[in-house]
């Protein structure tokens, strides 16, 4: 299954500002969100889930825009609807950690996900390489954790994985969303997904062709 995850550091997002809210979400959305008990964690639910689901439907097209009011988020069926596919998604909430995990289809099969702080993630001692320890610390932070729930999914030392993201060929630019890598091989079966935001960090991995 291809799947996207999404993290939001409740602390640091605050209060989603009016104009903000109005870009995101769609009228059915924001009717649900002024009547949601706790508003503004509701907003950050939708999006989550409309970040998740982005990166599951970018998999299939590296040019899809990032267009959120078209991400349309349906929480009492945890789905989220697109011109292009729709996606399950599911949502956990621990202290200011609010996480969504997306997948496409009805189905996700095998999926492992892990949530951790920045400092926990960091001291997993998992050695890096190079292209891998080039990011920022969150994004360091994310990839350790990735290669410890990797290893734990797959039965494979840590070590022997890589987590790529090359860059795209035109007329996308930049790097592309994280591939798996293991013993210098792509692993294809393998679907990867980071997140991380203030404090946490979050990896989701799904197998491909598993349903
Ligand atoms: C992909 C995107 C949603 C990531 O969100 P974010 O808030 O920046 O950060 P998150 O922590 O949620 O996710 C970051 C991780 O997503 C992954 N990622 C990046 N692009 C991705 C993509 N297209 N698909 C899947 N995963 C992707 C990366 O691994 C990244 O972590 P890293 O930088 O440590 O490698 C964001 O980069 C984005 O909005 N891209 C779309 C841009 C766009 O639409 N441009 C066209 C405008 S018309």
């Amino acid at each position: 299954v291809i799947v996207g995850n999404d993290i939001v550091d409740r602390l640091a997002a605050g209060v989603p500002s009016e104009r903000f809210v109005a870009r995101v979400l769609t009228p059915t959305e924001r009717a649900l969100a002024a009547e949601a008990p706790d508003g503004t964690a509701f907003v950050w639910r939708l999006w989550a889930a409309k970040e998740a689901a982005y990166k599951v439907l970018a998999r299939a097209d590296g040019e899809l825009p990032f267009a959120h009011r078209r991400f349309h988020v349906d929480p009492a069926a945890a789905v989220v609807r697109h011109e292009r596919g729709q996606v399950t998604v599911r949502w956990a909430e621990d202290g200011a950690a609010l996480v969504c995990w997306a997948w496409l289809g009805a189905d996700a099969g095998p999926l492992a996900c892990r949530v951790a702080t920045v400092e926990e993630a960091e001291a997993v001692p998992y050695a890096l390489s190079t292209l891998e320890g080039a990011g920022d610390g969150a994004s360091r932070a994310v990839r350790r954790l990735a290669k410890w729930l990797l290893a734990t999914m797959l039965g494979r030392e840590p070590d022997a994985f890589e987590i790529r993201r090359p860059e795209r060929p035109a007329p996308a630019r930049g790097a592309g969303p994280p591939e798996v890598w293991l013993d210098g091989l792509r692993l294809e079966q393998v679907s990867l997904s980071l997140a991380h935001d203030g404090r946490f960090v979050s990896a989701a991995a799904g197998l491909r062709g598993a349903r």
